[in-house]
C-alpha cells in the first residue's frame, strides 16, 4: 500500500473532520508521528466516528516497511524458540478455549472490594491469571442508584446533548455531569485503583508513581434494553501496530517475542508500558493516556445478556498469542484441509515475507475475529463478565482483549460510568492538566471528539464540584508531598507539570 492510501484510509477514520489530515506515517521504524506535547482538538463527532468494528472498514496492505520489521523481530530471535513456542501456545490455546467454555463467567473473578484492599496471594494470583475481575461493593448501592437518577435527569434537561446512536442516544459525549465528578473521586474508589496499581510489580522510582493513581474523565454509557446497535467486536485498546512498531512498547513483550511465551509477565514493565507510544498515527479513538487498567463503574443490575462486557480471560496466552500472531502465516486454508488441520502447529510457519500485522490497521485499534486470530477460538473463549449491581465496578488489564455483547436482552438500563485506574507518570500528568481546561470550560477532554461540548448546559459540574480527595488527581490542586523518597519525587513531578509551584 501507498503512503497515499495509508493518508486516504487514516482520513477515512476521521470521516467528520473539518482540519487537515494527519501527518504521512514516519518513514523510520519507532518514530511517532506526534509528540505528547502539542496536543491538538479533535473534531466533533461521537463514539462512532471512533470504532473500526462500527465503521465497517476493510483490511488494507501494509506499507513494506512492515515486512521489514517482521524480519527485524524474527531475526532477532532464535527462530527454532519462536517456533517451538508458537507450538506450544497454540496447543494451549486449544485447551484454554475448552476451559473458559466450560467455566463461563467462573472464569471472570468476582472479588469483593475488603478482599482486593487486603488481597492474600490466591486472590492476587486469580487477578493476574485472568487479567480482569469483577468488583464487588465498592459504592454503596443507594449512592449508585442515586448518580443513575442524577445523569438521568441531566440527560432530560439538555436534549441537545450528542450520543451514539444519534437517533436513541445511549453513549454519552458526557464528561462533566456531577454525578461523573462525585464518582471518579469516590475514595472507595480511588483505594480500589491503588490497590489495582499495586499489582504491577517494580520498585517506586521517580517517573511512575502507583500509589498516586489520576483520574481520566471519559463517557457513559446508558444502554437501553433491545438496543443491538453499540456492540463493538473484540479488541485491544492502547493502539495496534504500535505494540511492534514502537521500540519501547515491543520491549514490554520482549519474553513473548524472544519465544518464551510462559515467562511473560503482564504485570511487569509498567516504566515501558508508561513511557511506550501507543499512538503513531494520530488515531481517532486513541487514548492519550496509559491506562494500567480499563475499567467501569455499574450503575444499574446488569447480568450476562444484558449489554455487559465480554473478555477473553486469559491475559499471559491471549497477549502471547496476540504478538506471535503477525510472525506466523498459514500453509493451507481453513477451506482446504477443515479447522483442525488448519490449526494444528504444522500448518504455521514463519513469515518473513508478508507485511500482514492481522487486525491491527494504523490508527486503529488492534481487532480479533476469527479469519485474523483463529486459534483464540474467540465464539467459545469470549465470556461475558459476571452480574453486577449498582456501586460493583469491572475492571480489565490494558492488553485485554474486551468487546460488548452485541444485544441487550435485559428489562433494564445497562448503565455504566468509564473510570480507568491510571497510574501517575509524566504523560498522564501532562494528559490530566490539558483536561482540567476541558472541565473550566465545560468542553470534552482532549481524547475526546471536540466542539462545544456541555458548554451552555443546564446543571453540568464546575472545578467547585471536585470533592477533596479527588482534586489533586485532576490537577486542581498539588499533591501533598509525603511517602517515600520516591513518590514524592513522583508527586513533585505532577505538581510542577500542573503548574503548582513548589
Ligand atoms: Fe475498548
Amino acid at each position: 500500500m501507498t503512503t497515499a492510501t495509508l493518508a486516504r484510509l487514516a482520513r477515512r477514520g476521521l470521516q467528520t473532520a473539518t482540519h487537515a489530515p494527519p501527518p504521512p506515517p514516519p518513514p523510520m521504524m519507532g518514530m511517532g508521528a506526534m509528540s505528547s506535547m502539542g496536543r491538538k482538538p479533535r473534531p466533533e463527532g461521537d463514539i462512532g466516528s471512533v470504532f473500526a468494528s462500527l465503521s465497517g472498514e476493510e483490511a488494507a496492505v501494509l506499507p513494506a516497511r512492515f515486512r521489514d520489521l517482521k524480519r527485524a523481530i524474527i531475526n532477532d530471535a532464535d527462530k527454532a524458540a519462536l517456533t517451538a513456542s508458537w507450538g506450544r501456545l497454540t496447543t494451549r490455546l486449544a485447551r484454554a478455549a475448552d476451559e473458559i467454555e466450560g467455566a463461563q463467567q467462573a472464569a471472570v473473578p468476582t472479588v469483593a472490594y475488603d478482599d482486593l484492599i487486603h488481597a492474600d496471594a490466591g486472590t492476587i494470583a486469580k487477578i493476574k491469571r485472568a487479567g480482569a475481575l469483577v468488583l464487588t461493593d465498592v459504592v454503596p448501592r443507594a449512592e449508585a442508584e442515586q448518580w443513575l437518577a442524577e445523569t438521568e435527569d441531566y440527560i432530560k434537561a439538555n436534549p441537545q446533548v450528542k450520543g451514539f446512536p444519534a437517533d436513541d442516544k445511549q453513549v454519552f459525549e458526557v464528561y462533566w455531569s456531577k454525578p461523573q465528578l462525585a464518582a471518579r473521586a469516590h475514595p472507595r474508589s480511588m483505594a480500589a485503583q491503588r490497590a489495582l496499581l499495586s499489582l504491577f510489580a517494580g520498585t517506586p522510582t521517580a517517573s511512575v508513581s502507583l500509589s498516586s493513581p489520576l483520574t481520566y474523565a471519559d463517557r457513559l454509557r446508558i444502554r437501553h434494553p433491545g438496543d443491538s446497535r453499540f456492540a463493538l467486536g473484540p479488541h485491544m485498546d492502547g493502539g495496534s501496530i504500535e505494540r511492534w512498531e514502537d521500540a519501547t512498547y515491543r520491549s514490554v513483550y520482549a519474553d513473548i517475542l524472544a519465544g518464551r511465551w510462559e515467562a511473560f509477565d503482564a504485570f511487569s514493565e509498567i516504566e515501558a508500558r508508561a513511557a511506550a507510544k501507543q499512538n503513531m498515527y494520530d488515531g481517532a479513538g486513541a487514548c492519550g493516556i496509559f491506562r494500567a487498567f480499563q475499567g467501569w463503574t455499574s450503575l444499574s443490575d446488569t447480568g450476562p445478556g444484558e449489554g455487559t462486557l465480554r473478555v477473553y480471560p486469559l491475559i499471559r496466552e491471549q497477549t502471547a498469542y496476540t504478538l506471535l500472531r503477525p510472525l506466523f502465516r498459514e500453509l493451507k486454508s481453513r477451506a482446504e484441509v477443515g479447522h483442525e488441520a488448519y490449526l494444528a502447529p504444522e500448518n504455521w510457519v514463519l513469515d518473513t515475507e508478508s507485511t500482514a500485522f492481522p487486525g491491527a490497521p494504523p490508527a486503529r485499534s488492534q481487532e480479533f475475529n476469527d479469519d485474523t486470530h483463529p486459534h483464540l477460538q474467540l465464539s467459545r473463549a469470549m465470556v461475558s463478565i459476571p452480574r453486577v449491581r449498582p456501586g460493583d465496578q469491572a475492571w480489565w488489564h490494558a492488553d485485554t482483549i474486551h468487546a460488548v455483547e452485541s444485544t441487550h436482552t435485559g428489562k433494564g438500563p445497562s448503565a455504566v460510568m468509564y473510570i480507568p485506574a491510571v497510574p501517575m507518570t509524566p504523560v498522564n500528568a501532562e494528559y490530566v492538566r490539558d483536561q482540567a481546561v476541558g472541565l473550566r470550560a465545560a468542553v470534552p477532554p482532549p481524547d475526546f471528539p471536540g466542539g462545544q461540548g456541555e458548554r451552555g448546559f443546564t446543571g453540568t459540574g464546575g472545578e467547585a464540584d471536585v470533592p477533596a480527595g479527588g482534586r489533586a488527581a485532576m490537577g486542581l490542586e498539588p499533591f501533598a508531598l509525603d511517602g517515600s523518597a520516591a513518590e514524592r519525587a513522583a508527586r513533585e513531578q505532577a505538581n510542577a507539570i500542573f503548574g503548582f509551584a513548589k
